[in-house]
C-alpha cells in the first residue's frame, strides 16, 4: 500500500503504480449472464474493465503510526486511463469514470476475513449486479460485475453491502465514487480536471495507538475509546459505570459517530485552489453523521447537483442538509478571496435529529436517547468545521456558472398510478430495533405491498413516525433513506407541528429540485417520492443508509416485476 506522499492528492498520477493484480479466482456469476442481464442497455463493446480487490492495509491518516485499514486495491485492466483514478495514499477510492452510455466490467475479488460484495450506489443496474446482500462472496472469492452505464452525468459511489457487516466495511475504509459525464454536461463547460474536486466526508474515532474504533469490544467498546461520557446535563460518569456498557449498544441503535472529521480519509482537511471557479463534488460518506453545510461567511451555497445528476438550474440556499449516501455538488468561486484568501466550510448546530425535542421541550428524564446522544462526543447537531479552501495561486480566467444546466423533467403527484393513494412506508421503532412498515430484512422476503410493476410511475410515502412506549426514541430520529434501482424525485415534505422546531432548523438546506436516490427524513415528517421503475425487473433493496440501522435491519426487498 502506497504511503501518503503528497497533499495535492486529487491530481491524476497521471500512470498507475503497479498494483497487485486480482488472482485467477472464478467468477460466481457467468459473464454470459450477465450480459444477457442488461436488458435495456446496448450491451455492446466492453468499454471499461476493472480489478478491484477488497485487501486489507496500513494507512498513514494522524502523525505517529499507520492506521490499519481496509481498502480496494484497483488496476485497470481495459479502457481509457482517464477512466481510473486512484487516490494516493488514501484509504478511500479509487474514482472511476465513465461516459453514459458504457459497458463496465468490474472483477471484484474478496481478500478481507469476511464476506464482501459491492454495491453502485444510484445506478440502474440489473439485479445480481446490484450488490444485494445475498450476492456475496467469502474470502478468497470473487464476481464478476458487468453492466451498461445507463444514468445520466452524476456523482455516484460504490461501497459494499453485506448484510449486518456494511457499516464495519465501509468505516474501514472500503468506498469509492463512480462519476459519470455525458454530452449534456459537455456542453456546459463545468470546471473539470483539477478544478473538479471529489470530497468524502466522514467521521472516524481513533485510539490512542491511531487505529480506528468502531463498536469494539462488546457493548461498551465505544465508551472505552472516548474515556467518559456526559450523563445528560449534569455530571459524568466512568465508563466502568452501569450506563458504560450501555455505548456499544448506543451506537448501534443511534448510529455510529466518530469525533474526527476526515475529507477524502486526511483530518484537518486543506484543499489548495486557485482564484477561480471550481465544481465541486461532496458525498457524505459516514456511517450516520448528517452534515448542514454552509460557508463561514455565510455566503451562500450554490448548488448544481444532486444525487442523480444537474438540477435544472443552479440553486442558492443559505445551507445544505447532507446526510448519509447523499452527494451535492457545489458551485464555488473563490475568484474574490484573492491571494493567501481563505475559506471555511463548516457544519452549522442543529436540532431534533435525535428526536432530542423531549430534551428541550418537555424537559424530561423521560427519554433516555437523547440524554445519551447528547453526550457523545460529537453529536448529530453539534457544529464542527468540515474543511479549509486556501488560494495558492491567482488565475485570470475565472469561468462562467450557466444559468440553465440541463433539461429535468419535473414530476407531479398526478404522475404516478397511486398518486391519490401512495404506497406508505412507516419508519418506527420497536423494542430497540428499527422497522420499516413493522417488518426488518430477511434476505429473500419480500410483501405483497413491497412489490411493483416494471415501465410504472408510482408515489411512495414515508412517514418518521412517533414510538409510543418506547423508552429510548419516543420521537424517533432523522433517517437517510436509500432506494436502490431507481432515481426517484421528492414531490412534497409535512411535519406534525410538535416537532417542527427540530425540523425549522433543517429545513431550508433540502435540495428536491433533481434527481434523488436517497433524502433525509425528520422526526415527524412525511415526504412523499414520485419515482418510475423503468430499467430492470427483479429483487432490490430499500433501507436507511445509517449504515448502523441498515445492518441492524432497517431494510427490505422490493420486487420490480415485469
Ligand atoms: Cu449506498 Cu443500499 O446503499
Ligand atoms: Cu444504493
Ligand atoms: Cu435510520
Amino acid at each position: 500500500m502506497s504511503r501518503i506522499t503528497r497533499r495535492d492528492f486529487f491530481r491524476l498520477t497521471g500512470g498507475f503504480a503497479a498494483l497487485a493484480g486480482v488472482g485467477g479466482g472464478t467468477a460466481t456469476f457467468p459473464l454470459s449472464s450477465a450480459a444477457a442481464a442488461t436488458g435495456g442497455g446496448k450491451g455492446g463493446a466492453l468499454d471499461v474493465e476493472i480489478a478491484l480487490k477488497a485487501t486489507r492495509a496500513q494507512a498513514a491518516i494522524l502523525p505517529g503510526g499507520q492506521t490499519a485499514v481496509w481498502t480496494y486495491r484497483a488496476d485497470l485492466v481495459k479502457g481509457d486511463a482517464a477512466s481510473l483514478q486512484v487516490v494516493p495514499g488514501s484509504y478511500l477510492g479509487p474514482i472511476i469514470r465513465v461516459r453514459k452510455g458504457a459497458q463496465v466490467r468490474v472483477r471484484f475479488s474478496n481478500d478481507l476475513p469476511e464476506q464482501s460484495n459491492i454495491h453502485w450506489h444510484g445506478l440502474r443496474v440489473p439485479e445480481r449486479m446490484d450488490g444485494h446482500p445475498r450476492d456475496v462472496v467469502g474470502p478468497g472469492g470473487s464476481y464478476l460485475y458487468e453492466f451498461p452505464v445507463l444514468n445520466r452525468a452524476g456523482t455516484y459511489w460504490f461501497h459494499p453491502h453485506p448484510h449486518t457487516l456494511t457499516g464495519g466495511q465501509v468505516y474501514r475504509g472500503l468506498a469509492g465514487l463512480f462519476i459519470v459525464s455525458d454530452d449534456e454536461e459537455a456542453r456546459l463547460n463545468l470546471p473539470s480536471g483539477e478544478y473538479d474536486v471529489p470530497l468524502v466526508l466522514q467521521d472516524r474515532t481513533f485510539d490512542a495507538q491511531n487505529q480506528l474504533v468502531y463498536l469494539q469490544g462488546g457493548m461498551g467498546g465505544m465508551m472505552g475509546g472516548r474515556g467518559r461520557m456526559m450523563m445528560g446535563r449534569g455530571g459524568t460518569m466512568d465508563n466502568q459505570g452501569a450506563m458504560g456498557g450501555m455505548g456499544g449498544m448506543m451506537d448501534r441503535m443511534m448510529g455510529f459517530l466518530g469525533d474526527r472529521i476526515l475529507i477524502n480519509g486526511r483530518p484537518d482537511f486543506v484543499l489548495p485552489v486557485a482564484t477561480r471557479a471550481y465544481r465541486l463534488r461532496l458525498l457524505n460518506g459516514s456511517n450516520s453523521r448528517v452534515y448542514k453545510l454552509a460557508w463561514h461567511d455565510s455566503s451562500p451555497l450554490t448548488v448544481i447537483a444532486t444525487d442523480g445528476g444537474l438540477l435544472a438550474k443552479p440553486v442558492q440556499r443559505p445551507y445544505v442538509m447532507l446526510g448519509p449516501g447523499e452527494r451535492v455538488e457545489l458551485w464555488a468561486d473563490f475568484t474574490k478571496l484573492g491571494a493567501r484568501g481563505e475559506m471555511t466550510l463548516q457544519s452549522l448546530a442543529f436540532s431534533g435529529a435525535e428526536g432530542d425535542e423531549m430534551m428541550g421541550g418537555h424537559g424530561g428524564m423521560g427519554r433516555m436517547g437523547g440524554m445519551m446522544g447528547g453526550g457523545r462526543a460529537l453529536p448529530n447537531g453539534a457544529p464542527f468545521p468540515v474543511l479549509k479552501v486556501r488560494v495558492a495561486r491567482e488565475e485570470k480566467e475565472t469561468g462562467t456558472l450557466p444559468a440553465v444546466l440541463a433539461t429535468l423533467p419535473r414530476y407531479r403527484l398526478g404522475d404516478a398510478v397511486n398518486g391519490r393513494a401512495p404506497r406508505r412506508f412507516a419508519l418506527t421503532m420497536r423494542a430497540m430495533n428499527w422497522l420499516i412498515n413493522g417488518r426488518s430484512f430477511h434476505m429473500e422476503e419480500v410483501a405483497p405491498d413491497e412489490t411493483v410493476r416494471l415501465n410504472t410511475v408510482e408515489a411512495w410515502e414515508f412517514v418518521n413516525e412517533r414510538n409510543p412506549g418506547e423508552m429510548m426514541e419516543q420521537n424517533g430520529m432523522v433517517h437517510p433513506m436509500h432506494i436502490h434501482g431507481v432515481q426517484f424525485q421528492v414531490i412534497e415534505r409535512q411535519v406534525v407541528p410538535d416537532l417542527k422546531a427540530g425540523w425549522d432548523t433543517v429545513k431550508d438546506g433540502y435540495v428536491d429540485e433533481g434527481w434523488k436516490d436517497t433524502f433525509l427524513i425528520m422526526p415527524g415528517e412525511r415526504v412523499k417520492l414520485v419515482m418510475r421503475f423503468q430499467d430492470h425487473p427483479g429483487l432490490f433493496l430499500y433501507h436507511c443508509h445509517n449504515l448502523e440501522h441498515e445492518d441492524m435491519g432497517m431494510m427490505r426487498n422490493y420486487r420490480i416485476e415485469s
